[in-house]
Order: structure tokens, then sequence, then C-alpha cells
């Protein structure tokens, strides 16, 4: 048995994984004729605009991720309602800026403050509960926890990531993929509509019954390339009498019989059942999986009973609570800190990998672990396998734009950078030549559009497959002038 603080001090999900440093962005913003641009809008902006000048400014250009240093908008706009969003565009079309929008400011290379005007949606908060059409009304603003505590107040669910603070925005828009997913899908899955802002500033809805085409898109391409989202429509789940966390551990040495148990029965384990498995750096060698089981403690040992006699734990916890206890464990904050989450910013860089059914060879699973063990001790490596299959699986590959329907286990390397810029650059260039290799000889063509990666060759067909033709035909009727776009932008 462990105790509560070696749990705590063992599990790793990735939210909490990077120390926290904030990391003041210094290089001064030049001053250009774009300053205050915004103040000749023909229709006033009502929220708050923060300009470089301003002493916020740093603040609010810091993100997640603090690793990208080059991004400098010259204005953030903290949109108050929609009328401010369209207000936003109209100004930034006229005068030839580009926007980019931020919900929960996640993304890996910080491509929500990569245009000329980030357009924050943040006070797009609202969450109406329609409790007999058992859907809820949520404004992209939103971050996930609080979204999982004012739901469950209602007794209702949706499914999505364990990072208390990732935005519904971005998250949604790209998949959405958390310990809930095998039983209930993505949080894509679970839209029924949409509001979005075009590249004209219309606010225009996108569903089943309109605009069906952007509808396909925005679930799973959805981030900054078709318009900034309002709202999203979710469709919700009665949250259940009881749910069961689990964690087991492995011994480090002995994880082929893990994966052995994981190819032979990942995909027929129940859709109740949803789990990661992290293996962490070398300084702290540990193999755990948490997941959490749709029902009591006795159906989920019962439910498991085959893979754990197979995959040989060398302990087994089970943890029956209310669903959202299992959201606060797995998300590592306290109850406080899960409604009312706050940013952790740190150095990171992180490489996705989608694995097909069989799975991994014993010599695809054996280089990832060298990897995470032989990375210098400033670079602390993490892998994270998350469990596919289940409701994940059942949606059609060309049903929605989230293509990855066929996969058996996604793998995340998420690497910490905490050295001097020259030891992190080496280490950047370490995880981005192992990626490319990795995939070159594992014949692996997928990767997580969410774990968005600017050094990923051939990104559009890893994130998108089959469906990025369409995407683009799409891209060409909703905003013909590209005026949506970043780095990696459809
Ligand atoms: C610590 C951490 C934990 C994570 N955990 C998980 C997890 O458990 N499961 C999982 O699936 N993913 C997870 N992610 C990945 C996360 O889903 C993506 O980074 C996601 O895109 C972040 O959304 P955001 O709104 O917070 O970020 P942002 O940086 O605000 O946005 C990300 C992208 O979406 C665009 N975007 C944002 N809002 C809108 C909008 N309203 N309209 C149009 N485009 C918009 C932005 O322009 C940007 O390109 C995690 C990321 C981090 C950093
Ligand atoms: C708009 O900006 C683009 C790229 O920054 C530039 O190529 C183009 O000439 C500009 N157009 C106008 C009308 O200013
Ligand atoms: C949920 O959100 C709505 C709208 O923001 C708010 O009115 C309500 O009080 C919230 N409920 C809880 C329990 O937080
Ligand atoms: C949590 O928040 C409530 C209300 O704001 C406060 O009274 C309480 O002290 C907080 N608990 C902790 C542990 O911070
Ligand atoms: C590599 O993957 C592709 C696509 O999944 C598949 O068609 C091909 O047969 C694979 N090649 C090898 C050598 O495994």
């Amino acid at each position: 048995m462990m105790s509560e603080s070696m749990i705590k001090k063992v599990f790793l999900r990735f939210c909490l994984l990077s120390l926290l440093i904030i990391v003041v962005k210094t290089s001064p913003l030049k001053k250009s004729k774009k300053i205050n641009i915004l103040e000749s809008c023909p229709n006033p902006i009502k929220g708050q605009i923060v300009y470089p000048d301003n002493s916020k400014y740093t603040q609010d250009i810091t993100c997640e991720n603090t690793r990208v240093t080059t991004f400098h908008p010259a204005a953030i706009v903290y949109a108050s309602n929609v009328e401010d969003v369209q207000n936003t565009v109209k100004c930034a079309k006229s005068s030839n800026l580009t926007i980019t929008a931020r919900s929960g400011g996640h993304s890996y290379e910080e491509y929500s403050i990569s245009g000329d005007i980030v357009l924050d949606v943040t006070n797009l908060n609202q969450i109406d509960i329609n409790d007999n059409a058992k859907t809820a009304v949520i404004g992209s603003g939103n971050r996930l926890g609080p979204i999982y505590y004012n739901l469950s107040q209602a007794g209702f669910f949706i499914p999505a990531g364990s990072c208390p603070s990732v935005g519904i925005g971005g998250h949604a828009l790209g998949g959405g993929i958390g310990l809930y997913a095998r039983k209930f899908g993505t949080a894509s899955d679970n839209i029924l509509s949409i509001d979005i802002v075009n590249a004209n500033g219309i606010l225009i809805t996108a569903n089943a019954n309109q605009n069906e085409e952007l509808f396909y898109a925005l679930r799973g391409g959805g981030n900054n390339n078709y318009g900034i989202v309002t709202s999203f429509t979710f469709k919700l789940h009665p949250t259940p009498p009881k749910v069961t966390s689990i964690h087991f551990v492995y011994d480090f040495s002995k994880i082929q019989t893990v994966f052995d148990a994981i190819n032979k029965l990942g995909l027929t384990l129940t859709d109740d059942m949803t789990f990661s498995l992290v293996m962490a750096p070398s300084s702290d060698t540990h193999l755990e999986l948490e997941g959490v089981y749709q029902g009591t403690k006795k159906n989920a040992q019962k439910d498991l009973e085959n893979f754990i006699s197979l995959s040989k734990p060398t302990s087994t916890e089970f943890f029956e609570e209310s669903l959202f206890s299992s959201v606060v464990r797995w998300g590592f904050e306290s109850v406080n800190d899960t409604m009312n989450p706050s940013h952790h910013p740190s150095k990171f860089k992180a490489k996705s990998f989608l694995i097909k059914p069989p799975g991994l060879s014993p010599k695809g699973i054996q280089s990832i672990k060298d990897f995470t063990l032989n990375t210098p001790k400033d670079c602390p490596t993490y892998a994270i396998f998350d469990l596919f299959g289940g409701a994940i699986n059942k949606v059609a590959a060309d049903e929605t734009a989230f293509v990855h329907r066929n996969i058996l286990y996604g793998i995340q390397l998420y690497m910490n950078l905490n050295g001097d810029s020259t030891t992190n650059k080496k280490c950047i260039d370490q995880i981005n030549n192992f990626g490319t290799n990795y995939q070159k000889s594992f014949n692996i063509s997928s990767s997580y559009q969410n774990y968005i990666d600017k050094e990923l060759d051939n990104w559009q067909t890893r994130y998108y497959g089959s469906n990025f033709q369409k995407l683009v035909s799409i891209k060409r009727k909703f905003d013909p002038d590209n005026f949506f776009h970043f780095p990696q932008s459809i």
C-alpha cells in the first residue's frame, strides 16, 4: 500500500510536470506604427485592450509554454461579448493585421499569440445548462476545471482532458482526449453546434443542419483555421453514481510485459475503462498506470482481472469516488484550484506518435525507454501512453476532421527544459531528431494536432490524414483570403 503523499509524489500528470519557472519575455517590443492601432477602429471595442506599452503586457502574453519567445502581438483584446469579436475581426481585416484566437493559452507552440492581434475569449465564459434537453451552451473562454465543476453541480458531465487550466476553445476544436474518452469519445465528438465569427466578422452557426461542412471541419481542425469560435453547444451526460479511479504500479524493467497485455487486450477492453501509462525520466524511474472506470470498484476489479493477470502490476489500487473527485484526482490540483485554475508557465517541447494496432514492436518500446533514460538531467522527459479505442474508434474517420479513429494508443514524449539556453537548444534538437527517426523506423504516420509541433514534417497528413484535402476546400470556401493563419494553419 502506498501513502497518499507517495501517490502524489509518484504520480505524474503532465499538467504539473514542469517546474514553476516564470520566464519573463525580455526582448523589448519595437515601437511600431501598429501600436494602439485598434483605437481607430470604426466600431469601438468594449473589452479591455492591452498594448505593448502596458505594464500588464509581458504577463498577458505569457502562455503555459514559455519556450517560444518570438511572438510579440501588437494588442491583446479581451472580448467582452460576441460583438467585440466581430468588431475586432472587421477592424483587423481592414487594417491588414493578422489575428489569432486565444482561449486557455495552452498551445504547445504558443500559436494563440502568433497574430498581430490576440483575440482572448476568456470573458466569453457562460455555461447555460438545459436540463431537459441535456445540453449546455459553453462559452469558448471557459477552462476545463470550471466546466467539470459547474456541470457536476447540475449532475452532468462532458468528456475532456485532465488539466483544469486547459481552455475548452483550443481543446475541443483539436479533439480533446482524457480519462473518459473510451466511454464518451473526444470532447469534439460531443459538440452539437458551434457559433463562430468568420473572416468577415459575421457570426454564423455550424451544426448538423446548417453549415455542415464547417461543422465537420471545426471538430478536429478548428484551431484558428476558419474563424473565432464564441460558444459550443455540448451534449451532456448524466454523471454516474460512482466511478472508480485506478492506480497500478509496474516494475520499470518489465515494461514489455505491460505492452504485451496492452497490445493483446487494449482494443477489446471494456469501454468503461480509460487509462494512461506514464513512464518517468531517468532521474525518477517509474511506470504507472492511472485511469478511470465507469462503475463500481467491484465491477472494475472484475473487468480488469484478465488485464491485471497479463500485465502483472506490482501494486493495484482502486478508488471508488464521484466523477468530479476523479477529475480532481487526475488533475493533481486541489478542489479550489480545479474550480479556479491558474497558469503554470514553464518551458517544454513535446512529440506525439499515434500507434495503430497491433502496437509497437518490443524494439519500438525499448527505443522510447532508452530515450527517456538517456536525456540530460536538465531535460527530464516523460513518455505518456494513452489507450485509444472504445468510443473514440466508433466514429468514422471521415465523419469529423478528427481522423484518428484506428489508433491503439497515443504516445506523448514530453520534455521539460530546465537548463540554460544552450542546454535547452541541444535537448530540443535531440528530441526533434529522435522524433523524425522514430517515425521512420517504426512507420508512424499520425500525430495528435492538439500536441502541435512546429518541427513535425508532413504535419498536414499526420494531423488530418485523409481529411486534409476536404479541410482545404472548406477553408477556401469560408476563409478564401487565408485571414486566419499561423505557421501550421490549414
Ligand atoms: C499542461 C497541458 C495539459 C494538457 N492536457 C491535455 C489532455 O489531457 N488532453 C488533451 O487532449 N490535450 C491536452 N493538452 C493539449 C491541449 O488540448 C491543447 O494545447 C489545446 O489546443 C489548448 O487549448 P487552449 O484553448 O488552452 O490553448 P490556446 O493556446 O488558447 O489555443 C490553442 C489553439 O487553438 C486556437 N483557438 C483557441 N481558442 C479558439 C477559438 N475560440 N476559436 C478558434 N480557435 C481557437 C488558438 O489560436 C491556437 O491555435 C494539454 C496541454 C497542456 C499545455
Ligand atoms: C497586407 O499585408 C501583407 C503581408 O503582411 C502584404 O503582403 C500586403 O501587401 C498588405 N496589403 C495591404 C493592402 O496593405
Ligand atoms: C455555472 O455557471 C453559470 C453561468 O456562468 C452560473 O450562473 C452558475 O452559478 C454556475 N454554477 C456553479 C455551481 O458554479
Ligand atoms: C477554498 O475556497 C473557499 C471559498 O473561496 C475558501 O473558503 C477555502 O478556504 C478554500 N480552501 C482552501 C483549502 O484554500
Ligand atoms: C507503413 O504504414 C502505412 C500506413 O499505415 C502502411 O500502408 C504500410 O504498409 C506500412 N509499411 C510498413 C513497412 O509497415
